[in-house]
């Protein structure tokens, strides 16, 4: 029997429910990580070096959990991460993930590598704000993989402004894919029961388990550099927001070029083996460059499966995070029900945290409500 949804009560839960489900190849996909999956482990722990300093008797009987992105409002400090390849986790894809997230008013970061043409995501969304009587401006934000070719990424950037997406997310971690020790050993073991014509077709599709299992060549572009930014600018002229970023040093030339926000983030430790984890690059922007907080958006992700941890970034000045790898379970096993029922789980944890940290309202979070020093000196 399915993994009952009734026992899904921690974000956690949501990931055995969907190994149950889903096909080996998109489960591996998932849920692996770079080489010996030290960046992914230092996502999932770091949140647990950080204590919570609690304070008590300050009248929590009211609280607002709600938390906007560029202007833009939502209803949690939480937001869905851009994923490619949802196609794998439910036939309904990215048009269903919009419209779960929209309901419970989150905010959603849709992916260069989708399944479904991006004006039927945003169509999605917009149905679903007009079914909640809606009239808020749009909180799908697009992730930008940069093509190489210069004129596929001008006319991707039209597509995206004229269907209303509210920034461009550019993912600048990928000048190549990382490598993925579990979709390695998968691969070859496929190719040793298959033989010789699937291995030159593989050859072919080398990114393809990327972009919804198509090749598409010519994306990750290892040429991308702070130059190209001016280009992009100028061609979207929206609000930017540069993801995967890693070092205080790359923070503070972001300033210097003028983006909105920046998403610190190892992409889910899926990149670069030995990451940093997006909090301890948070506490090095506190350390030697603690301008940028009053200068950008700083948002960040990874690892992140419980609600009151993302009260913990706040403390320490970030926007919001960023939550990936559980909403794709969710709607592999549940679909609809399990977006809807992760985002549950998350809010109610922050809800619940909030009221035992003594606050009333996100804006009440400070850095003295944490106590990072395990994180910085261990
Ligand atoms: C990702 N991520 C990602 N990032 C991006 O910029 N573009 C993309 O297309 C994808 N695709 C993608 C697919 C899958 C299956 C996963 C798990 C991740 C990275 C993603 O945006 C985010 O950084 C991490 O997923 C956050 O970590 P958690 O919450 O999954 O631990």
């Amino acid at each position: 029997a399915p993994y009952p949804l009734a026992l899904c009560v921690t974000a956690d839960d949501f990931a055995a429910a969907a190994k149950e489900v889903l096909p080996e190849k998109a489960w591996v996909y998932v849920s692996s990580s770079a080489a010996s999956g030290l960046s992914l482990k230092a996502n999932l722990d770091d949140w647990s070096r950080i204590n919570f300093r609690p304070r008590i008797m300050r009248s929590v009987s009211a609280i607002d959990t709600r938390r906007a992105i560029l202007g833009q409002p939502g209803q949690f400090p939480f937001f869905v991460s851009a994923m490619g390849t949802l196609g794998n986790a439910h036939p309904g894809a990215e048009p269903l993930l919009a419209r779960g997230s929209t309901r419970k008013g989150l905010h959603m970061v849709v992916s260069t590598a989708t399944s479904k043409p991006l004006e039927e995501i945003m169509d999605a969304h917009r149905d679903e704000q007009r079914l909640l009587g809606n009239q808020s401006p749009s909180r799908l934000a697009f992730q930008l993989y940069m093509p190489v070719d210069r004129s596929k990424a001008k006319s991707l950037i039209q597509r995206v402004k004229a269907a209303g997406y509210h920034s461009l997310w550019i993912t600048v971690d990928t000048s190549i894919l990382g490598k993925r020790t579990a979709d390695r050993y998968l691969q070859a073991q496929e190719l040793l029961e298959q033989g010789a014509r699937e291995r030159e077709l593989a050859a072919e599709n080398e990114f393809g388990p990327a972009f919804g299992g198509r090749p598409v060549p010519g994306y990750l572009d290892p040429g991308l550099s702070w130059e190209d930014l001016a280009w992009i600018k100028q061609e979207w002229s929206g609000p930017i927001v540069l993801k995967g970023l890693q070092t205080v040093e790359d923070v503070k030339i972001a300033v210097e070029h003028g983006v909105q926000g920046v998403l610190l983030s190892n992409h889910g430790g899926r990149q670069i083996h030995s990451a940093p984890s997006a909090l301890m690059t948070l506490l090095e922007i506190r350390n030697y460059y603690p301008e940028a907080l009053e200068k950008l958006e700083i948002y960040v992700d990874g690892g992140l499966r419980d609600g009151a941890d993302a009260l913990k970034a706040l403390c320490l000045g970030a926007t919001a995070v960023g939550v990936g790898r559980p909403y794709f379970y969710a709607m592999a096993a549940y679909g609809m029900e399990g977006i809807e029922k992760c985002t549950d789980v998350l809010a109610e944890e922050v809800e619940i945290t909030m009221k035992m940290l003594g606050v009333s309202s996100l804006d009440q979070l400070k850095p003295e409500m944490v106590n990072a020093t395990r994180l910085l000196n261990e």
